[in-house]
């Protein structure tokens, strides 16, 4: 993607599986480099090594550690954050989880067996888990291990539902259920894992980084030479599972960023820009509000416009994006655009005030999409306005906060051309 050197592509999965780990669980401050995700992933990992399995399977055990809760995204928020008693209906939708993280992962080529273990986290050694109800050794061994320190782990994390217990508390409970809900051999090996301190909140061990550096870090099985070869389109799947990852953090988001895609390469094209700039755009169209997931919910879903404090906060999200797309080596140029998606054309926008063309031009594209979205979209506060009204609101804009001959590209397009666009694309709110 980057135009001046060539971009090593065989390690854009690794990279891309680590970054959505991160945007799944970045509004969690407390060690933001080194979450429950990231921690289970390691634990994974490290138990792993100790019972001699394969290289690939350390591998695939990290990366089911790091999204072993993908599926969550596709749960009502309200009701993973509740903390009084759960119904039984309402804990058979959370259990969900489990099998909609499995058909997410799926998603992506051959990532099968990964897909599998994350299905599986919550299968009991006794039988009594969910979703597939397997027991003893039919529960593959790296499934038995990634749902021993899950649980441990999960303990010691605050979540919304419930707060944190102490590492004490966390391995009484475990001990407790040795047998019943785990694998016994397995919990001896996370007592000896606690007492070696190779895993604790905070930082990576230097035992797990050297173990990083020799298994996990080195292309997937089946993806390495393929990608090299590949083009851009073939990353397409998980491109769009960043999408809806970031869209499924907030309840008026969803779509968004399908939408701002669809519309900026609509735009990009009319433009006659290169194939290359369309590409971008439309991947930045994707990606650019990454950041946003750090955005508190209560803060997004707020049935009122934000306060200063808060607007500070939801402003946070360009620099956010940025931060969060540069951990991609291929997504450096996407990057760039993300972080100017907010500047206006007159230089009153955010992060750096840029104005004019100091504004990436293809941030310029999608500044028009995104307020676009914005306007038409249904929010916390209010239902979606009428296209005309965006239109108005473009129009008025022209000069100030958007480019103008970006927005004539707009204007002199019908706004049920856009109706269209949506509808074959499958987008209409
Ligand atoms: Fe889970
Ligand atoms: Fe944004
Ligand atoms: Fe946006």
């Amino acid at each position: 993607m980057s135009s001046n050197a060539p971009v090593d592509k065989s390690m854009v999965i690794n990279e891309s599986l680590e970054a959505l780990a991160l945007v799944l669980e970045y509004n969690n401050r407390d060690f933001p480099d080194h979450q429950h995700g990231r921690r289970v992933g390691e634990g994974c990992a490290l138990i792993g090594e100790k019972l001699g399995l394969p290289p690939r399977k350390l591998q695939q055990m990290y990366y089911a550690g790091l999204l072993h809760d993908i599926g969550k995204i596709s749960i009502d928020i309200n009701l993973l954050g509740k903390r009084e008693k759960l119904t039984d209906e309402e804990f058979t939708v959370i259990k969900k989880h489990s099998i909609f993280g499995s058909r997410i992962l799926a998603t992506l080529p051959g990532l099968n067996d990964l897909a599998l273990m994350v299905r599986w986290h919550h299968e009991w050694w006794n039988g009594s888990g969910y979703p597939d109800g397997l027991a003893g050794e039919e529960i593959p061994i790296e499934v038995r291990i990634l749902c021993a320190i899950d649980c441990f782990d999960s303990l010691q994390t605050p979540r919304l539902d419930r707060d944190r217990r102490s590492p004490e508390d966390a391995y009484t409970i475990i001990e407790d259920s040795r047998g019943k809900q785990f694998d016994p051999k397995i919990i001896d090996l996370v007592l000896e894992m606690i007492h070696e301190k190779t895993l604790v909140p905070g930082k990576s061990s230097n035992k797990f980084l050297t173990l990083k550096k020799k298994y996990i870090d080195v292309p997937i099985y089946g993806y390495g030479e393929e990608l090299k070869a590949s083009s851009m389109a073939g990353l397409y799947p998980i491109l769009r599972l960043f999408a809806r990852v970031i869209d499924a953090k907030h309840k008026y988001t969803r779509g968004h960023s399908t939408r701002v895609s669809i519309l900026s390469k609509y735009l990009a094209e009319k433009m006659q820009l290169s194939p290359s700039d369309i590409l971008k755009v439309e991947i930045a169209g994707l990606l650019h509000d990454a950041g946003k997931v750090s955005v508190p919910i209560g803060i997004l879903d707020k049935p009122g416009p934000p306060d200063d404090k808060e607007w500070e906060v939801i402003k946070g999200h360009a620099p956010h994006s940025f931060e969060i797309l540069s951990k991609v080596s291929f997504l450096k140029d996407i990057a760039d655009i993300s972080a100017s998606h907010h500047e206006k054309y007159d230089g009153t926008g955010y992060p750096n005030h840029l104005a004019g063309n100091q504004i990436n031009y293809l941030a310029q594209i999608i500044a028009i999409s995104d307020t676009y979205d914005a306007i038409t979209s249904t929010r916390a506060y209010r239902k979606g306005l009428p296209q005309e009204y965006a239109y108005e609101v473009i129009r008025k804009g022209m000069g100030t906060q958007f480019n103008p001959n970006i927005a004539r590209i707009l204007l002199d397009n019908s706004p049920k051309y856009i109706s269209a666009l949506f509808d074959i694309h499958e987008v209409n709110d």
